[in-house]
């Protein structure tokens, strides 16, 4: 822990990740791990604790304000942007602009050499960085977990386009995209140390069997971490700004148990216990009226 004042948090805007620290982890895996956090409320003194994160922090923060009573409001921040109840997490826009930015860069392989480039960016059980950096980058085909795709439609857009005389592409794979049952072979899954899969190199699978089914050269670029690095955009800035002045406020009006969200550019505070174990899918009429009519 560290006290967070002006002076510790000075230069703070343009910095990426957490000044404190994080790990993945919940006080519910251990067994003194309720005790633990308790013990460390009295010892500080701590007043209220503002838990930033994405829906596993969100929903151990809930869990904490139930079961222990504590003085608790949450932000939601994660670059998945898939925490139910707000419209937006920050650390979505930065990621969609880094793969956008990737993108862009492959464009140039991809023409300069008539290849199909395959590029996966995160996002385990929801596709919303897929289809906005697909959208915002000209992808020929987006594949996302909400969809599960068939490889021969996929195939299909790119003999497509190639006999229009445009022979690079760029297919933008979400790590959570599944194959329609039976029409491709799956992956072993791997699982972490708690219990998440472990995602990442679906783009190699499918960078193969589209190279193997069209004989279009295929090759796969995977942004992992990359992602979720460096400095945030402006919008995130913001936005983030936003909700620290939120979150401020909801705990000088101790409103325990909320978390601070967006809605419809207004940030309010809803009940944590509306996010607990659930996961916002994209909006499918963007992917459908809007993403999917470029695809091809
Ligand atoms: O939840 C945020 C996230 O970046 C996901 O998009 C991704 O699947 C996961 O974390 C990666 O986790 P790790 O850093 O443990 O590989």
């Amino acid at each position: 822990w560290m006290p967070l004042d002006v002076a510790s948090s000075r230069g703070m805007l343009p910095r990426g990740g957490t000044l404190l620290g994080t790990r993945r982890g919940s006080p519910y895996d251990h067994t003194a791990g309720l005790d633990q956090v308790r013990a460390a409320f009295d010892e500080l003194g701590i007043d209220a604790l503002v838990v930033i994160g994405g829906n596993g922090s969100l929903s151990v923060a809930s869990l904490l304000h139930n079961d222990l009573g504590l003085p608790i409001v949450g932000v939601p921040k994660t670059i998945d942007n898939d925490v139910v109840g707000t419209d937006i997490t920050f650390g979505f826009n930065t990621a969609v602009q880094i793969a956008t930015d990737a993108i862009d860069r492959l464009h140039t392989t991809a023409e300069s050499h008539d290849r199909v480039m395959v590029v996966e960016v995160m996002g385990r059980h929801s596709g919303w960085i897929a289809t906005h950096a697909g959208i915002a980058g000209g992808a020929t085909a987006i594949l996302i977990p909400e969809n599960p795709f068939d490889l021969d439609e996929v195939c299909e857009l790119l003999r497509n386009r190639h006999e229009r005389g445009r022979y690079a592409s760029i297919v933008v794979v979400a790590e959570g995209a599944t194959p329609k049952e039976g029409t491709m072979a799956g992956r072993d899954k791997v699982f972490d140390q708690f219990g998440h899969v472990r995602l990442g190199g679906m783009a190699e699978t499918i960078a193969h069997a589209i190279e193997e089914r069209t004989g279009f050269e295929t090759r796969m670029v995977l942004l992992g971490h990359i992602q979720r690095g460096g400095t945030p955009t402006a919008f995130d800035r913001v936005l983030s700004t936003r909700y620290g002045i939120a979150a401020i406020d909801a705990v000088h009006a101790g409103a325990w148990g909320h978390m601070v969200a967006m809605r419809a550019n207004e940030v309010v505070p809803i009940p944590l216990s509306e996010t607990v174990g659930r996961t916002r899918p994209v909006d499918m009429h963007l992917y459908h009226e809007v993403a999917e009519v470029f695809f091809g």
